[in-house]
């Protein structure tokens, strides 16, 4: 035989081969382009740097609202009655309760994993996004960097993903406006009790 006559035999399989090839890499590239799901990390590892005093210490202003304590409010009287309304034994064990009570779990049923604590309520990432990938001092830095890696820099939009009828104790006439009127939210007023700033950017660095 001679080496003509080899590639002959050879080239069905080089295209069986080439043809293999071209279906499992062109799955794993498909993946790989996929938007990267971001993984929480726990309001402790915001603390690591958000709770210094001269970068305005967010994390204080955090615990002292009632965002941080969402948990504990699934422990009162009054959760309990609400729940038993609904057939909900224990509200602090309730997913359909924690979903919006703690960024442990989702409106869809996601669980966002055990590193974080239902115990924290509502923390920076329900409104931030998750904190995997921007959480480093060098994507924190830069705005959009930050914004590419999942940081959200929240809106009203975010406030909803909560505060919408869907929450039991939901009251369309919650909030007084400026004008006279009542809203279930209003956003200007809400957003002024959790306010919580940076000192200027010079001042960071
Ligand atoms: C390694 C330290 C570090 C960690 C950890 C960290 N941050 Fe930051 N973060 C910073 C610094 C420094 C800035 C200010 C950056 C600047 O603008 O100069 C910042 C800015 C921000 C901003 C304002 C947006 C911006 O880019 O200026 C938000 C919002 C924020 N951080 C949220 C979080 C949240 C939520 C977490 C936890 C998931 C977190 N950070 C973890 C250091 C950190
Ligand atoms: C993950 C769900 C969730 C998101 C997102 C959320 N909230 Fe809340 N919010 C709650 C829950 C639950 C409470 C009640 C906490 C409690 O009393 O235990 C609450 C309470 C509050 C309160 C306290 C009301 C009071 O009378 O003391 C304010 C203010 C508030 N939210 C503002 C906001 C704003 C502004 C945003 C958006 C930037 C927002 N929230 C986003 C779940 C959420
Ligand atoms: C769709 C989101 C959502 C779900 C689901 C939810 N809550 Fe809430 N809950 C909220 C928000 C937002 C507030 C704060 C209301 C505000 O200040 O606008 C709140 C406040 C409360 C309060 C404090 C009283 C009040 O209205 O301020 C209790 C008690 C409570 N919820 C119990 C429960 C129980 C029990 C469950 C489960 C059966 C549950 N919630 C499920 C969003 C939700
Ligand atoms: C209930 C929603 C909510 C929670 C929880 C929350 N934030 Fe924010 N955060 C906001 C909003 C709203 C803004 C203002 C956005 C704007 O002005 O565009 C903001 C702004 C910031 C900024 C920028 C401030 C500035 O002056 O530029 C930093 C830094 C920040 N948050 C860090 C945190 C950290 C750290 C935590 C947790 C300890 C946290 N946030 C928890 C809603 C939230």
């Amino acid at each position: 035989m001679t080496f003509n006559n080899n590639i002959h035999i050879m080239k069905p399989i080089i295209y069986l081969v080439a043809a293999l090839s071209i279906l499992i890499i062109l799955p794993v590239q498909t993946f790989a382009r996929a938007p990267k799901r971001h993984n929480y990390i726990s309001v402790e590892m915001c603390k690591l740097c958000h709770k210094k005093k001269e970068l305005g210490d967010q994390y204080d202003v955090w615990a002292n609202t009632a965002h941080s304590k969402a948990f504990y409010t699934l422990g009162t009287p009054e959760a309990e009655k609400i729940a038993a309304k609904l057939g909900i034994k224990n509200p602090q064990q309730s997913r359909e309760c924690l979903r919006c009570h703690s960024t442990r779990y989702e409106s869809d049923g996601g669980d966002n994993g055990e590193d974080i604590h239902v115990e924290d309520g509502v923390q920076c990432e329900s409104c931030h996004g998750p904190g995997e990938d921007y959480m480093y001092l060098e994507v924190m830095e830069d705005m959009k960097e930050a914004t590419d890696m999942g940081l959200v820099m929240p809106t009203e939009e975010t406030c909803r993903k909560c505060h919408n009828p869907e929450s039991p104790t939901y009251n369309p006439k919650r909030d007084p406006t400026p004008d006279g009127k009542t809203v279930d939210f209003y956003y200007p007023l809400r957003k002024k009790k959790i306010e919580h700033h940076m000192p200027i950017k010079e001042i960071r660095k």
